[in-house]
C-alpha cells in the first residue's frame, strides 16, 4: 500500500506543478473497474470559467458525456477519490511530459514519466499550435472523416487536422484575450462553413474545453453541405448548432459577437467581414482565399513593372494589397488588425489569417482612409468590394 501511494503522490506532485505552470494539457482517467457497464473514462482539462482557474471533467459513457467542472483543489479531491477507487489507471499529458500510472491487481502502483510526445510539445512550424486542443477522441472528428475507430487521424486528413488545431488555438487566444463574458452563452457565425470542421471544432471547444453555453451558426451556399452538417449536430446532439443554407450576399445577420470566415472564396470574405463590422463583432478571424477582384484592376507602378510582369508576382501582389486594404477597413471601422501566417504552406497554400479584435476605445480613422485611397491610387483600384459595403 505504501508503494502505491508513494506511486500516487508522485503522480499528484506533477499534476499540481504542472497545473501551477499551467503546462498540462489533459489528464485521462481509465481502466474502470466498477459496476457502471456504460462507462469508459474520464478526460479532464484545466479551462478558465469567469476569470477562475477550473477543472473541467468529462466523463465518457458509451453513448453520451457528461461534462462537470470543478475549482482545481475540488478537481484534485475529486481525481484523488476516483483513482483511489475504481479508476485503475492515469495519463497526465503535459507539455513537457507524460505521466502514466497504474494500480496494480495487488494495490501496487507503477509511475513511469517519458518526455512529451509529439502530440503535446510545441511544433517548430507552428508556434500557435503548442498543443492539440481537440482531443482527438471526440465524436465530431469521426462523423466528419477525420478520424476512425476511437482516435486515430486519417492519413488523408493530417493537414485538415494540423489546420483544426492551429485554427482552436487562434481562436482561444483572442477568446480568452476579448471582453466577451463566457458566462453567457457565446456566439458564432461561420461564414462559408462547408463540411463544418471548424464550426464543429469551435462549439466542441466552446461546449466541452471551456465549458461554456454556445450558439454557432455555419452558413453554406451548399445545400448538401448543410444538410450533412445538420444530419451530423442532430445526431451528435449539439443543440446549439445551427446550419444555414444560403449566399452570404442574402444572408441577414443581427448583433454578432464572433464572426469567423475561413477559406470563405473571394469577395464572401469580404461580405463576412463586412457584416462582422455592421454587427459589431468582438473578434473576427478570417482566413482569405481566391483574391480575384483586385488583381484584374491592377495598374503596375512604373517602378514595379518588372516585378509584377509576372504572373505568379502580380498574382501574390494582388493578394498582398487586398488584404492589406482589409485589414486597414478594420483598423479604421475600432478594430486592431494583424495579418499573419496562419499555416505553413507546407501544410496548405491558403496560409494566411486576418485576425481582428474590436478595440476598448477606437482610434481616429482619418488617416486610416488616408493609407486607403493612396494604395488604391497608387494601384489604380477603383472597386473594393469590402469598401463598397462599408460606404453603402
Ligand atoms: C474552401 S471551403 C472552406 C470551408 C470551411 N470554412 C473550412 O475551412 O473547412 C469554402 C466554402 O465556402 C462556401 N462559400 C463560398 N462562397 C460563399 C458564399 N458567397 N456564400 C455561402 N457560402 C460560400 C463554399 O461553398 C465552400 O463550401
Amino acid at each position: 500500500m505504501g508503494k502505491c501511494l508513494a506511486g500516487l503522490e508522485e503522480l499528484f506532485r506533477r499534476l499540481e506543478e504542472g497545473l501551477t505552470q499551467r503546462a498540462v494539457i489533459r489528464i485521462v482517467l481509465g481502466k474502470y473497474r466498477g459496476s457502471d457497464p456504460e462507462i469508459q473514462k474520464i478526460l479532464i482539462r484545466p479551462v478558465i470559467i469567469r476569470g477562475q482557474e477550473c477543472l473541467s471533467f468529462v466523463y465518457r459513457y458509451s453513448t453520451r458525456d457528461v461534462t462537470r467542472n470543478f475549482t482545481v483543489p475540488e478537481g484534485i479531491v475529486e481525481i484523488r477519490s476516483l483513482l483511489g477507487g475504481e479508476f485503475k489507471s492515469a495519463h497526465l499529458f503535459s507539455t513537457t511530459e507524460t505521466v502514466q500510472a497504474e494500480i496494480t491487481r495487488k494495490g501496487t502502483c507503477r509511475v513511469s514519466v517519458s518526455k512529451a510526445t509529439t502530440e503535446t510539445t510545441s511544433d517548430s512550424a507552428h508556434d500557435h499550435a503548442k498543443e492539440r486542443l481537440i482531443d482527438p477522441e471526440r465524436p465530431f472528428l469521426a462523423e466528419l472523416g477525420i478520424t476512425r475507430g476511437n482516435d486515430q487521424v486519417l492519413p488523408s486528413m493530417s493537414r485538415k487536422w494540423k489546420q483544426i488545431n492551429v485554427f482552436i488555438s487562434l481562436f482561444q487566444g483572442a477568446l480568452l484575450a476579448s471582453r466577451i463574458d463566457r458566462a453567457k452563452p457565446v456566439s458564432v457565425v461561420d461564414f462559408g462553413s462547408g463540411k463544418g470542421y471548424l464550426t464543429f471544432a469551435v462549439y466542441d471547444y466552446l461546449t466541452t474545453t471551456l465549458g461554456c453555453e454556445a450558439r454557432v451558426t455555419g452558413v453554406e451556399r451548399r445545400d448538401d453541405l448543410v444538410e450533412f452538417c445538420r444530419g451530423v449536430a442532430r445526431k451528435l446532439r449539439m443543440t446549439g448548432m445551427a446550419f444555414d443554407s444560403g449566399d452570404v450576399t442574402d444572408y441577414k445577420s443581427g448583433p454578432l459577437q464572433i464572426m469567423i470566415a475561413l477559406h470563405a472564396c473571394d469577395t464572401a470574405t469580404d461580405l463576412a467581414l463586412a457584416m462582422g463590422i455592421r454587427g459589431g463583432a468582438e473578434i473576427m478571424l478570417c482566413a482569405p482565399c481566391c483574391h480575384k477582384e483586385i488583381r484584374p484592376q491592377m495598374v503596375s507602378p512604373a517602378v514595379l513593372k518588372p516585378v509584377l510582369q509576372s504572373g505568379i508576382h502580380l498574382g501574390q501582389e494582388a493578394e498582398m494589397v487586398t488584404d492589406t486594404l482589409r485589414a486597414l477597413w478594420l483598423e479604421a471601422s475600432g478594430y486592431e488588425a494583424q495579418v499573419f501566417e496562419f499555416i505553413s504552406l507546407e501544410h496548405t497554400s491558403k496560409n494566411k489569417m486576418i485576425l481582428a479584435v474590436k478595440r476598448a476605445h477606437p482610434v481616429d480613422p482619418a488617416p486610416i482612409l488616408k493609407k486607403i485611397q493612396a494604395l488604391k491610387a497608387f494601384y489604380g483600384i477603383t472597386t473594393h468590394t469590402l469598401e463598397k459595403l462599408l460606404s453603402s
